[in-house]
Order: structure tokens, then C-alpha cells, then sequence
């Protein structure tokens, strides 16, 4: 059975960008995988985070994982600093990774966006990633294509640990959607849809009430065009809420695009909210029942030792391979 890993950060509250580009796919793999999903708290302190905020985000992105979908007896749920062999290899790994490497890294260079001070730790973010990768010795990680780079830098890293030390690590390959691989912001259409995007209009959040998620793709920029194509270049507002719908609904750009070729863009917009509120409807009705329990603590305590088990003997063999430790 192959091994899949994969994580989001509680840097806020996940958008449907996370959920189509990420979790949902996570919910589909579960069933013949041996999967690890992460809360990545870690990557999320890159940023400046409340502590408060930090923690209540961690808890409802855990919530919202199950809500979604995923089933805590068949998939491993965890919170990254629960397990210190994250901390411990990354670390490691950032000694085999070359300042050069980082410096080509466009999440960098977006959220530097120029600035110097930023952490040192949003710059060696790429290494903390690939430790969370190899340490369960993943096969496959899906996400959304943002993260293409990062797993380049991943698999060339593992590559150079293994040629310097001896076999170690799996080589991981990546798994991207065929549609929600890239929802973009909705009111820059032309920009990624964020979690932390400051214009929360920008962004459906998985949390948002049935209200405000229609008033978000009511007002989502679009052109004075009035027809329905899909043209990423000339039409990227449009292209957005045709590949938001055909991930929604699981049908193809094509088939949306028929859907709706003869429809103004008020009615267009109107089935995509609904597509929007009939997917996390049903989501946050399970939410609301876990976010109060006890059960959420039990299967993150439980998934931390499982996930711990496993970590530390890659973590060990990669410790004894570089000559750490007495
Ligand atoms: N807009 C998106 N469309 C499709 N997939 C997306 N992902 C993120 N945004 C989109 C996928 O969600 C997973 C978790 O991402 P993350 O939280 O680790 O970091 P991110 O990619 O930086 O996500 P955000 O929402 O943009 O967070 P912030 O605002 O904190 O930086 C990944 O698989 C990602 O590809």
C-alpha cells in the first residue's frame, strides 16, 4: 500500500482553495492508503500568529479535516509539533539544502514580497516541508499546485541525502487535481485564493455562513464581456467560477462550460453560490458537533503517538547515517 502525506496550515480558516485543492482529494485517498494528514502549526508560525488564535485554529482546521471527511480508523490525523522529529529533521535537512535553492522559492519571494524583515524561518520553510514528507517515507503527496515547487526542492533534497549518506529516504512524487488544483482570489482573479489574504472578500472560508459565501461570488470580479467561456488569459474571473463549479460538482470545464452557455453571468454566478453552500453545508453541520467534543483531542493524541512511532525511526536511521548522536 503506498504511503501519502500531506498538511495545511491553521494560518486562518481554510478556504474552498484548501478543500478543493487539498482536502478533498485527501478524502477520496484514505480509503486505499496509508495516510498522514498534518495540521502543519509549524509552517503557520513563519508569520507572526497570535497564540490564542493559533490554537483555536489549529482545533478547527482538525474539526474541519473530519468534517470534510476524514475518518480517523483509516487515516492518521496530527498536529506537526506534537511530533518533535519534524523539528529534528528539518533541521538536518536544512544543513544539505543551498541558500540558492531557497532564494528561487515564489512562496518566499510573494510573501517577502522585498521586505527583510521577515523570519529566517519563512525562507527555510522548503526543508521543515520535506522533513514532514520524509519522515513517513511518502510516496505521494496531493496538493494544490502551488506547492509544485516546494516538492521539487523535496525530492531533489532527499536525492542528495541519499547519495551522500546511503539509501534513506522515498522519493516522493506529486499528486495535483485535475480541476481546484488553483482557485484563485475573487476579487483578484489573477491571484491565489489565501486563507490570510487581508480583503477577506478575496476568499470563500470553509466557516462562512450561507450568506456571506453568496455575497462573495455575487461580488467576485468578473469583465463586461456577458458571456460564459473559459479563458484563463482574457477572462480570468470567469475561467475562476467555471473551474470552482466543475470541481463542485465534479464534471469537467467543458460540461460547465455548456451548462452554461446561454446564461447571463447573474444567473451563472447564482449556481455557483449554491454549488458553493450545497458543499460546505453539510460540512459545518459536522463541524459544529465536533468543534464542542471531547472525541477531536482523543484522535489528535492518538494520531500524535502513531505518527510519532513512525517518525522516529526514519528520524533515527537519518540521525545514525549523518553521524548524530553519541
Ligand atoms: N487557492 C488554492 N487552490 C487550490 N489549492 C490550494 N491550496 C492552498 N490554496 C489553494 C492547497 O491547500 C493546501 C494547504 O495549503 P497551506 O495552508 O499549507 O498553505 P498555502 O498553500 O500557502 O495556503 P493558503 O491558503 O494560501 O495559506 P496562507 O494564506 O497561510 O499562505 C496545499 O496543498 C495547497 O496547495
Amino acid at each position: 500500500m503506498k504511503t501519502i502525506f500531506s498538511g495545511i496550515q491553521p494560518s486562518g480558516s481554510p478556504t474552498i482553495g484548501n478543500y478543493l485543492g487539498a482536502i478533498k482529494q485527501f478524502v477520496d485517498l484514505q480509503h486505499d492508503h496509508d495516510c498522514y494528514f498534518c495540521i502543519v502549526d509549524q509552517h503557520a508560525i513563519t508569520v507572526p500568529q497570535d497564540p490564542k488564535q493559533l490554537k483555536e485554529n489549529t482545533r478547527s482546521l482538525a474539526a474541519l479535516y473530519i468534517a470534510s471527511g476524514i475518518d480517523p480508523n483509516k487515516a492518521t490525523l496530527f498536529v506537526q509539533s506534537d511530533v518533535s522529529a519534524h523539528a529534528e529533521l528539518g533541521w538536518m535537512l536544512q544543513s544539505m539544502t543551498y541558500m540558492g535553492e531557497l532564494e528561487r522559492m515564489t512562496q518566499f519571494k510573494d510573501k517577502a514580497d522585498g521586505r527583510s524583515a521577515v523570519s529566517s524561518a519563512l525562507f527555510t520553510y522548503p526543508t521543515l516541508m520535506a522533513a514532514d514528507i520524509l519522515l513517513y517515507q511518502a510516496n505521494i503527496v496531493p496538493v494544490g499546485d502551488d506547492q509544485t515547487q516546494h516538492l521539487e526542492i523535496t525530492r531533489d533534497i532527499a536525492d542528495r541525502f541519499n547519495n551522500r549518506f546511503g539509501n534513506t529516504f522515498t522519493i516522493p512524487d506529486i499528486q495535483i487535481p485535475q480541476v481546484g488544483a488553483r482557485v484563485m482570489s475573487l476579487q483578484e482573479p489573477t491571484k491565489k485564493m489565501s486563507k490570510s489574504d487581508e480583503n477577506v472578500r478575496g476568499f470563500i472560508s470553509m466557516l462562512d455562513t450561507p450568506k456571506q459565501m453568496e455575497k462573495k461570488v455575487k461580488s467576485a470580479v468578473t469583465d463586461s464581456d456577458g458571456v460564459v467561456a473559459y479563458d484563463v488569459e482574457n477572462k480570468p474571473g470567469v475561467s475562476n467560477l467555471l473551474s470552482l463549479y466543475a470541481a463542485l460538482t465534479n464534471q469537467s470545464i467543458d460540461a460547465s462550460v455548456a451548462h452554461f452557455s446561454d446564461k447571463r453571468y447573474g444567473d451563472f454566478k447564482g449556481e455557483v453560490a449554491e454549488a458553493v453552500v450545497e458543499t460546505l453545508n453539510p460540512i459545518q453541520e459536522r463541524y459544529n458537533e465536533l468543534i464542542q467534543s471531547t472525541e477531536l483531542d482523543d484522535i489528535l493524541t492518538e494520531g500524535a503517538s502513531k505518527a510519532e512511532n513512525i517518525a522516529n525511526k526514519t528520524l533515527l536511521a537519518a540521525k545514525d547515517k549523518m553521524g548524530l548522536g553519541k
